[in-house]
């Protein structure tokens, strides 16, 4: 298995480039079931959850080209023999739900395996089964399977009561080759869900409204091939903003939209840290004083993201004075409190929200990733540890990040990814002795 070593104290300095977005990429990818005709994507990341979508897009037929060297990607779907999301995949990947609009869509039937919750949440799909219901799909649940039948989707008038992300994609791509026009409502306004009505549009799809609480769609008879560039990856934009924050350093982010980060920049700012949009060169993030406590509530776009929440979470935990963070969006998502606990953070939990006090003398110790973003939010607490912080499970930090050791270890950041061995009589790192078996963990 391979963990991370994280040695903190460094500033961050020099420029990253913002890869293209995962939350955009694996909807978009999924939409390329609904023609037949050639889709070409450019700069998609090659991100495992990127290679799970890939995996599952061929099982059900799709032919399948990707360079994940530079990012471009040909889907064909040229017809289907299979039309099932099976357990494995939805398993390893809850997007993969994803399939189920286009494949009700242009073929009439969806065989989805229902997806278990994950560490923070139960992450129901109620919605999206309610999105297909309305449009005119039977639904039969059992054997773990979500069994979506259709002759043809009809457009309705759709209320979704919450504006979810996944429900408004599957309901969009679904609405999009039924007969007559669909009004989605209180959808969600991501930039993801207006980068995905841009590529279907581009497809020949009918599209308006996307980016606000209202979407239209007219329905057509067909779509075309087409060719698309996934926008950038404002998370990781994000995340590396903090990272920047934390460290107290000076960073140059390219490939950002600063439209997309408006609910972050304002807390950033907030919080002391500085940001100068540098035309197309990109955003410089800097860190001119001292930082600064400032509470926070995610909520949907444009609200603040509660993927950049544990991030920001141990962005706060050196600033000065108490802050609180409340997540209103996922019932479960402080899973990285007891491991930044672990490197001294000051936290307590109450319900919904966090009381976290500062500034924390950070130390380096061995934790464990619960979840992609609590990854995150671990690795930028090691960058301003003082000593070594060893980060473990670290395969879902690689669902959502592409290099990210190789872009921080840019930045100056003292980290390795090290393959770690057990033996008979201890845990062995590259060859490194770290700990004897039974030693207690540093
Ligand atoms: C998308 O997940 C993102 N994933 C998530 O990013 C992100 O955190 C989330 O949107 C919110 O912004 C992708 O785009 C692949 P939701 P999604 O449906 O679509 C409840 C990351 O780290 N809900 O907007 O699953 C749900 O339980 C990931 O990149 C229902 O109750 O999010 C949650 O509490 C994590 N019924 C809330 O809505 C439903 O049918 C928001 O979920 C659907 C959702």
């Amino acid at each position: 298995m391979e963990q991370l070593l994280v040695e903190g104290g460094t500033p961050l300095k020099g420029r990253v480039k913002v890869n293209s977005a995962k939350n955009a990429s694996l909807p978009i990818m999924a939409a390329a079931l609904l023609t037949p005709g050639d889709i070409l994507l450019e700069g998609v990341p090659p991100l495992d959850d990127v290679k799970t979508m890939l995996s599952l897009l061929h099982h059900l037929g799709a032919r399948t080209n990707f360079n994940p060297t530079t990012g471009d990607m040909k889907l064909t779907v040229p017809n289907l023999q299979d039309f099932t999301a099976p357990y494995e995949l939805v398993g390893k990947m809850r997007a993969s739900v994803l399939v189920m609009g286009p494949l009700l869509s242009r073929y009439g039937r969806a065989r989805i395996s229902q997806p278990g919750g994950c560490a923070i949440g139960l992450r129901p799909i109620d919605l999206h089964v309610k999105g297909m219901m309305a449009l005119g799909a039977d639904i039969v649940m059992g054997h773990g399977y979500i069994e979506a039948r259709a002759k043809k989707l009809h457009g309705t008038r759709i209320y979704l009561d919450y504006p979810s992300v996944g429900a408004t994609e599957n309901t969009m791509m679904a609405a999009v080759l039924a007969e007559g026009t669909t009004v989605l409502e209180n959808c969600a306004q991501e930039p993801e869900i207006v980068d995905l009505a841009n590529f279907l549009s581009n497809l020949g799809a009918r599209i308006s409204g996307a980016g606000t609480s209202v979407i239209r769609i007219h329905g057509v008879e067909e779509l075309r091939g087409g060719r698309h560039t996934v926008i950038p990856d404002r998370i990781e934009a994000g995340t590396y903003m903090l990272a920047a924050g934390i460290t107290r350093g000076e960073v140059l982010l390219e490939n950002v939209i600063a439209d997309h980060l408006k609910p972050v920049l304002a807390k950033l700012e907030e919080a002391g840290v500085r940001i100068e949009e540098r035309g197309d060169e990109g955003l410089l993030v800097s860190v001119p004083g001292e930082i600064r406590a400032v509470d926070v509530k995610t909520l949907p776009y444009p609200g603040f993201p509660t993927d950049l929440q544990p991030q920001f979470m141990a962005l706060m935990a050196t600033a000065r004075g108490s802050s609180v963070i409340t997540e209103t969006v996922f019932e479960n998502r402080f899973m990285h409190v007891p491991q930044l606990q672990r490197m001294g953070c000051n936290i307590s939990i109450e319900g919904r929200s966090a009381l976290i006090k500062g500034p924390a003398s950070l130390t380096g110790a061995t934790v464990k990733v619960p979840d992609l973003r609590a990854g995150a939010a671990l690795i930028l607490a090691g960058l301003a540890a003082a000593g070594s912080t060893w980060i473990r499970e670290i395969h879902h930090v690689d669902r959502g990040y592409h290099e990210i050791v190789d872009k921080l270890g840019g930045l100056g950041a003292r980290i390795s990814r090290i393959k770690v061995g057990r033996s008979l009589t201890g845990t062995y790192a590259a060859g490194m002795r770290i700990k004897k078996a039974g030693e207690n963990l540093a």
